[in-house]
């Protein structure tokens, strides 16, 4: 059995897509700790109903990032509810080496843009803005840096004549919740492997 941990700010959506595939594909998966820094994240209601144990953690010294006292309260929080992955799922907060070295290759992130196009925020903008006319999702391990890390799984999403941002954020949403869930099922399933940056999916 897996346990993960889930970082989330904001609505959750992708928690509740995991917490779900968990259920129905009977994964030896357990999300043992919700974590957040926005105590008004919808994530808190999601775990509250799910029965996975949750705590606000919140920062006040910084907007981007978590200073090292308060990394360190989520470093313990996740260790003490024995977390071996970290699932950041629009978390707003770029981690520290320090957090990184406590999880070392384990912790994982979703973004909403093919990666490396569009990284940081409202990526689903800027892909409008450039006008591409495929955008989509990636999966990826965390490294020191924003959106980058090796890419786990990517899918991919058109851009229609008649997106507007909110339809095109709505449209990759929908890709996340199958990515985000299919990523945490290979890690448990031990089907991950990585070489230098290049991530390989066995069967
Ligand atoms: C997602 O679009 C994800 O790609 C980004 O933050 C958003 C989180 O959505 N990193 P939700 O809170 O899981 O609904």
């Amino acid at each position: 059995m897996l346990t993960i941990g889930v970082l989330a700010s904001g609505k959750g959506s992708n928690l509740q897509a995991i917490a779900d595939y968990i259920k129905t594909e009977k994964l030896s998966v357990k999300v043992g700790a919700v974590l957040t820094d926005n105590p008004e994240s919808s994530a808190l209601a999601i775990a509250e109903k799910e029965g996975i144990d949750h705590l606000c953690i919140p920062e006040a010294e910084h907007k981007t990032f978590l200073s090292s006292a308060t990394e360190k309260k989520y470093v313990e929080t996740l260790k003490k509810c024995n977390v071996e992955l970290v699932c950041m799922a629009g978390f707003m907060r770029v981690l520290k080496k320090d957090f990184m070295e406590e999880f070392p290759g384990k912790i994982i992130n979703i973004h909403p843009s093919l990666l490396p196009a569009f990284q940081g925020l409202a990526a689903w903008e800027q892909a409008l803005r450039y006008g591409v006319q495929f955008t989509g999702c990636t999966t990826h391990f965390v490294e020191c840096g924003v959106d980058t890390g090796p890419v786990i799984l990517q899918a991919v999403v058109p851009v229609l004549k008649e997106d507007t941002a909110e339809t095109l954020h709505r449209r990759i949403q929908e890709k996340e919740h199958v990515i985000y869930p299919l990523t945490v099922r290979l890690i448990a399933e031990g089907r991950i492997s990585l070489s230098g940056r290049r991530v390989y999916i066995n069967n």
